[in-house]
């Protein structure tokens, strides 16, 4: 088990643990076609709100295959912004005497409301640098629809690496669409 030390806090943004009181505010960007444009699946109902909320409030960060998700907020203005997540993938180094290494996978929402002022690259980059230099993950990769420009604008201004393009790996929407990896490696 991996200990997360809620919250993480930057200059302007305070990214903490999900709690049921957040479930609203989270239905009121999760429920926009926008905010699903370039994600699985469509936009969610509030029982699957509720159903998230749920698991990020409880979820463990143990192995392969769990979530931390941490919820951002404004520092000094209470209420949900967005959100962040870290998948720790399977994979990475488990050798005896050198310690353990890990691989994972970063991801990002915001609220339109709250777009445009760099939140968004700002908590990555906490939970970035939280990853690679006190949860010991040596590789952190973003994996995004080719077209999702906003998205890629952050993995550049993170100083992720382009790993390249894997052609019409996605179906979404009804359409098939390149997926795009960027990532980060701890030297
Ligand atoms: C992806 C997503 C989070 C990007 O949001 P965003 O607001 O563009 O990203 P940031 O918060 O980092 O803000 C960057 C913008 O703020 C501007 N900005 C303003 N002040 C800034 C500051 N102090 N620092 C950095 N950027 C700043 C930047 O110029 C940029 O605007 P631009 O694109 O017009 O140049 C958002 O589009 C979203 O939630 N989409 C839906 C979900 C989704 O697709 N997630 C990604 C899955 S891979």
């Amino acid at each position: 088990m991996v200990e997360i030390p809620y919250p993480l806090t930057t200059e302007r943004l305070v990214l903490r643990r999900f709690c049921a009181d957040d479930l609203d505010a989270y239905y009121a960007y999760q429920r926009l076609p926008e905010t699903a444009r370039y994600l699985y699946g469509g936009p969610r109902s509030y029982v699957q709100c509720m159903a998230r909320i749920a698991k990020y409030v409880e979820d463990p960060f143990a192995g392969p295959g769990d979530w931390a998700t941490f919820a951002v907020e404004r520092a000094g203005l209470p209420g949900l912004v967005g959100e962040l997540a870290l998948k720790w993938n399977p994979g990475g180094r488990t050798g005896d005497g050198d310690g353990a290494e890990r691989v994972g996978e970063i991801g990002w929402t915001l609220a339109p409301g709250a777009q445009g002022h760099g939140y968004a690259t700002e908590a990555a980059r906490a939970v970035l640098d939280l990853a690679i230099d006190h949860l010991g993950f040596h590789r952190v990769e973003a994996r995004l629809d080719a077209r999702n420009g906003a998205s890629a604008a952050i993995c550049e201004r993170l100083g992720m690496r382009r790993e390249g393009v894997l052609r019409d790996n996605m179906y979404l929407k009804g359409e098939w669409t390149s997926e795009a990896i960027y990532a980060v490696v701890r030297s």
